[in-house]
């Protein structure tokens, strides 16, 4: 269950949404924290400028010494403000203090300070911890500034500024917007797993349910269907094709049972009537030679029958099978002459004819096209009364196709038969009369042999009116 989880596409879109939602938060988190505090610098350096300025400003005025319990009031509130002298040494400091007057740790200089140690301005930690930080500025005083470090002592020279103003409050500002934005994302997170889920198992039921029928089907269930609720989704276009192809293995599977079903019919009469001419000779009831011969060639002619039947569901399976025909340029009028040659010689009645004559090449299989040609003529032989005329045509159809035409003046079929014709085994009304020979097979090899080179077979006909069957073909290149 927890492997199928992991693995399956709810789990896997669900990780991607969070990852996707997590990386987008905290990358929009992140940039306007860092925009904050670079705004917040700007600030404060803003402010150190200004104190810059008032700092140089009273310095020019001012040729006594600075008084360094006066030293907050050069600068505005809250600024921390070190003298150095030329040495870098620190003579005089003010206490840093934050904007409620509480003491605080000062920055953290070095010592010595070196020469313009903080221009243009930089971040400096303080003694006690990172936090609190400040941001220093250091600017030059001209030569004659002095400090008085405490009161009596002699005036000291210094000939630098150090001014820094703590990021303490912003820095506040920044952290709690930190903690704030982090639960804010994790809650929006689980927000969105909790969601996601929702969506994501409404979304992919379908998809469920489309497995289970498709199991169901494979189990033998083979009406089940998927419903389809929107055909046009994407879920719903595979559930359309799954259909689709059950549909077809239905169909498939019906044929299969049917064409098993006819091919047996086909042989059980031959076999049954060979058994009961077996018996009765084993039973010794057949003791006259003359009911022996007749035991003995209807044994064969029902043998025949079958063989010849076997023969032809073989080369259906093998056509069914849909391996490429040979493709050599196959001179129809010389098939056409041979078959029409046979024909006379079986049934001297009828005439014959060949119409139009003439050479015409076909692309194909020379032993498969003779077949054809021999099925249509013996059914034209067959189902026409004594006398009918009966002609072979071929032709050369514009655009690479060859036609062949066999065409009776028989009683031709209704509509109804003519649209059956074609299927394996169906025989006409007249033609069941096992007596006429016929397996039902001729015409679907005939329709078989015809698709299997790329071409049709269609038949014209109607009661009284004669039939026309004609075949395409492909003309060799
Ligand atoms: N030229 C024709 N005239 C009338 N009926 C025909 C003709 N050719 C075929 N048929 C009908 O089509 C049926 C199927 O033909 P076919 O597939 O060759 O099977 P079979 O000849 O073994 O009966 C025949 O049983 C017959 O009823
Ligand atoms: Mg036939």
């Amino acid at each position: 269950m927890a492997a199928a989880w992991r693995g399956s596409l709810r789990a896997r879109l669900m990780v991607g949404v969070v990852l996707l939602a997590a990386g987008g938060m905290v990358a929009v988190n992140a940039v306007s924290l860092i925009g904050l505090r670079l705004n917040l610098i700007d600030v404060a350096d803003a402010t150190l400028a200004k104190a810059r300025t008032t700092v140089q400003h009273r310095m020019n005025d001012q040729a006594a010494p600075v008084n360094s319990a006066g030293l907050n009031s050069l600068i505005p509130d809250g600024v921390y403000v070190a003298l150095v002298d030329d040495h870098g040494k620190v003579v005089a400091q003010t206490p840093a203090r934050d904007l409620n007057g509480q003491p605080r740790a000062r920055p953290d200089l070095p010592s010595p300070v070196p020469d313009s140690f903080a221009d243009p301005p930089r971040t400096l930690s303080a003694k006690s911890a990172p936090v609190p930080r400040y941001r220093a500025l250091s600017f030059p005083v001209g030569p004659s500034a002095t400090v008085r470090p405490a009161p009596g002592t002699p005036p000291q020279r210094f000939s630098t500024v150090v001014v820094a103003k703590s990021l303490q409050p912003g820095e506040d500002v920044v952290y709690w917007l930190i903690g704030a934005d982090a639960a804010a994302t994790l809650a929006a997170l689980g927000g969105i797993v909790l969601l996601s889920r929702g969506v994501l198992r409404v979304g992919l039921r379908p998809l469920r349910d489309m497995a289970a029928t498709a199991k169901a089907v494979a189990d033998g269930d083979i009406d089940q269907r998927i419903e389809v609720a929107r055909r046009h989704s994407e879920v719903g276009e595979v559930a359309t094709a799954l259909n689709r192809a059950f549909d077809e293995r239905q169909r498939s599977e019906e044929q299969l049972r049917q064409f098993v079903a006819n091919a047996s019919h086909e042989l059980r009469t031959p076999l049954t009537t060979i058994r009961g001419w077996a018996q009765l000779h084993l039973h010794g009831l057949a003791q006259d030679p003359e009911l022996i011969e007749r035991a003995m060639l209807r044994i064969e002619g029902e043998a025949a029958r079958m063989h010849a039947t076997v023969e032809e569901l073989l080369l259906l399976a093998r056509l069914d099978q849909g391996r490429p025909l040979a493709g050599a340029p196959v001179n129809l009028g010389t098939l056409v002459k041979e078959a029409v040659g046979d024909a006379r010689v079986r049934d001297p009645g009828k005439p014959v004819t060949v119409e139009p004559a003439g050479e015409v090449f076909a692309c194909g299989d020379e032993d498969r096209l003779r077949q054809v040609l021999q099925n249509l003529l013996s059914n034209a032989l067959r189902y026409t009364p004594p006398g009918t005329p009966i002609s072979v045509g071929t032709r050369a159809l514009p655009g690479d196709t060859v036609e062949l035409t066999v065409r009776d003046q028989g009683p031709g079929m209704p509509p109804e038969t003519a649209e059956r014709i074609f299927e394996r085994f169906y025989r006409g009304e007249e033609s069941r009369d096992p007596a006429a020979g016929g397996t039902g097979l001729g015409l679907s090899i005939v329709k078989s042999i015809a698709e299997a080179h790329g071409g049709t077979v269609t038949v014209r006909t109607a009661p009284g009116k004669g039939s026309t069957f004609t075949v395409t073909l492909p003309a060799p290149r």
